[in-house]
């Protein structure tokens, strides 16, 4: 049976319990609900891969719980530990080379000689990895494909009476909505593999250097880079259209701004909030069996990620 528990000393107790045991926890993130494991327990990875019907070439992210806990399972250059320490904890994830001695489970990367690694800020994963010791992998706590949770109980309706996930945190809404960004390095440039919770512009100003986009990067290797980012992603089961002004009779528009009546992403027009309601909204309307149309989001800031989110949902 899967519960879903409010977050206090006993449940984080619970969830390093069943983590030790094997079993999966789902928990939230500034960003949204992961579905975690211990990082170096095989059999608890493979039952990440098998209950998100996740192809096993996609690699998964690493949650630690410090700087040092990460740079002890990547390799960390001078340039990639200041984006860290710039960041860090926070919605980015980098993408390093691994480290060959550590005790993480190789089925994690996929094969790949990289590792993908994040410090999120939420308080309650902190203290789950500091009390287990060890790095969690965490995917977002969604079947592959499907759209990305962001509130415990769209976490069980993905994965109902699930043997394997006995526990559901509750941390309420997530704050940012959707997922990290995620970087790495190629030739000394910082690429971005995938838009998300931190915009291009403020990593920029963080870091005091041009970042490229990965449509725009220049090397070869470039479509096997980071697998889950090329397919068709965060579809809801409802037929949904973007970039619409005038739906159909049938449809459920979802605005954005002040032109648009409810349901709206943020009346003011804040991509941060509209950011917030993305997945949100979607599930809602989703599980009432609506069919969708979203209202055109600006393709500025965050509006990037929101767009990259829409795009592969249509796809
Ligand atoms: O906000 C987030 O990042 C959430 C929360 C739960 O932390 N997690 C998340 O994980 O979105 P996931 O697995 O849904 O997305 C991870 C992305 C995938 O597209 C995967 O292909 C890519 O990161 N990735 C993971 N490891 C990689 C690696 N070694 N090289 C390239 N890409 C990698
Ligand atoms: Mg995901």
């Amino acid at each position: 049976m899967t519960k879903i528990k409010k977050i206090n000393n006993k449940t984080i107790n619970e969830a390093v319990e069943l983590l030790q045991e094997g079993k999966l926890i789902g928990f939230p993130t500034e960003t949204v609900y992961g579905l975690g494991a211990d990082a170096t327990n095989q059999k608890a990875i493979l039952k990440i891969y098998k209950n998100k019907k996740r192809p096993k070439s996609n690699p998964l992210i690493v949650h630690t719980e410090t700087i040092e806990q990460a740079s002890s399972i990547g390799v960390f250059n001078s340039k990639i530990e200041k984006i860290a320490k710039d960041i860090w904890p926070g919605p980015l994830t980098v993408i390093v080379k691994k480290r060959e001695n550590s005790n993480i489970c190789k089925e994690l990367c996929a094969g790949n000689d990289t590792i993908a690694i994040r410090v999120s800020s939420n308080k309650t994963i902190l203290a789950i990895i500091k009390k287990l010791g060890n790095p969690i992998a965490a995917p977002s706590a969604n079947k592959s494909g499907m759209l990305s949770p962001t509130s415990a109980a769209h976490v069980e309706k993905q994965f109902k009476n699930n043997i394997d996930i006995p526990l559901i945190l509750d941390g309420g809404k997530t704050k940012i909505g959707v997922e990290s960004t995620v970087i790495g390095i190629k030739n000394n440039n910082i690429i971005i593999y995938r838009h998300g919770g931190i915009t291009k512009e403020r990593l920029e100003k963080k870091v005091n250097e041009k970042i490229i986009d990965l449509k725009h990067a220049d090397f070869s290797e470039k479509s096997n880079i980071s697998p889950g980012m090329l397919k068709k992603h965060y579809s809801p089961t409802v037929p949904l259209r973007i970039n619409i002004t005038n739906p159909r009779s049938d449809e459920i528009l979802i605005g954005f701004g002040k032109k648009y009546k409810e349901p709206n992403l943020s009346k003011s027009g804040d991509l941060d909030e509209a950011a917030a309601n993305l997945f949100y909204f979607l599930e809602k309307y989703e599980a009432k069996g609506n069919k969708i149309a979203i209202a055109p989001i600006p393709n500025i800031g965050i509006g990037v990620a929101i767009n990259d989110r829409l795009n592969r949902a249509v796809q």
